[in-house]
């Protein structure tokens, strides 16, 4: 546990010159502090894949998650989110710290999965909640029904990204409803615009949109 958190310390570390030149000192001292704080918090592994490894990963700042949210048009009680690209289930668990009834997560590495899982077995002793990944490719993921929120962290290219819109839109097709779609770092946000999205709210790192029912 120590050893992780030095390492993803010392990555921090590395990074900070070129974050503070981006975002000011004190504003990257607190996102770096809300990294490695939420491990410590709950006993999780949701560290950055040290340079070099098979899979690429980074969690969801939980400082950005909050900031985000605080936009959003929906109150997440009541409501199942999925995240597509869940890597080590950060985000699945501070979705659940802000109130969401269910959330899932697609994740194509079977190793991060397997960490994913470890995570929220851990999180979970303490805030039970509904919680799960699915090992898959998001591009081939039907989307449930009760499911009203989806959730991107710039996990994919555009070729996924494009079949998951399909996915979203076959499901609202069986099931009309209203959908959210919280995406940060949005590349890819034509593809969302494209199929009927409606922006609700936009910064520079993160999107809001919706689709009406
Ligand atoms: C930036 S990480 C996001 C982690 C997580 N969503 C969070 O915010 O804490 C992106 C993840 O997408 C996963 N990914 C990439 N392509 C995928 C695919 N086709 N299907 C499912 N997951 C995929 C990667 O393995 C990686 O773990």
């Amino acid at each position: 546990m120590f050893r992780r958190l030095a390492g993803q310390s010392r990555l921090i570390a590395r990074s900070f010159p070129a974050a503070c030149r981006g975002r000011g000192v004190t504003r990257t001292a607190r996102l770096g502090l809300a990294e490695v704080l939420f491990d410590l918090r709950h006993g999780t592994d949701t560290s950055v894949e040290p340079p070099g490894r098979p899979t690429a990963h980074e969690g969801t700042n939980p400082l950005l998650f909050a900031e985000i949210l605080r936009h959003a048009e929906f109150t997440p009680a009541g409501r199942a989110l999925v995240d597509f690209g869940a890597g080590k289930g950060r985000a699945l668990m501070l979705a659940a710290e802000h109130g969401f009834a269910a959330a899932t997560g697609v994740e194509s590495s079977p190793e991060l999965c397997a960490t994913a899982r470890a995570n929220i077995a851990k999180y979970g002793r303490r805030r039970p909640g509904a919680l799960s990944v699915t090992c898959a490719d998001a591009a081939s993921f039907e989307v449930p029904a009760e499911v009203s929120v989806g959730y991107f962290f710039n996990p994919f290219g555009a070729a996924t990204m494009s079949a998951v819109v399909d996915r979203i839109l076959e499901s609202l097709g069986r099931a009309p409803r209203e959908f959210h779609v919280v995406y940060l770092n949005p590349r890819l946000d034509g593809l969302f615009l494209g199929a009927g999205f409606i922006e609700a709210h936009r910064r520079p790192d993160a999107l809001l949109l919706r689709r009406p029912r």
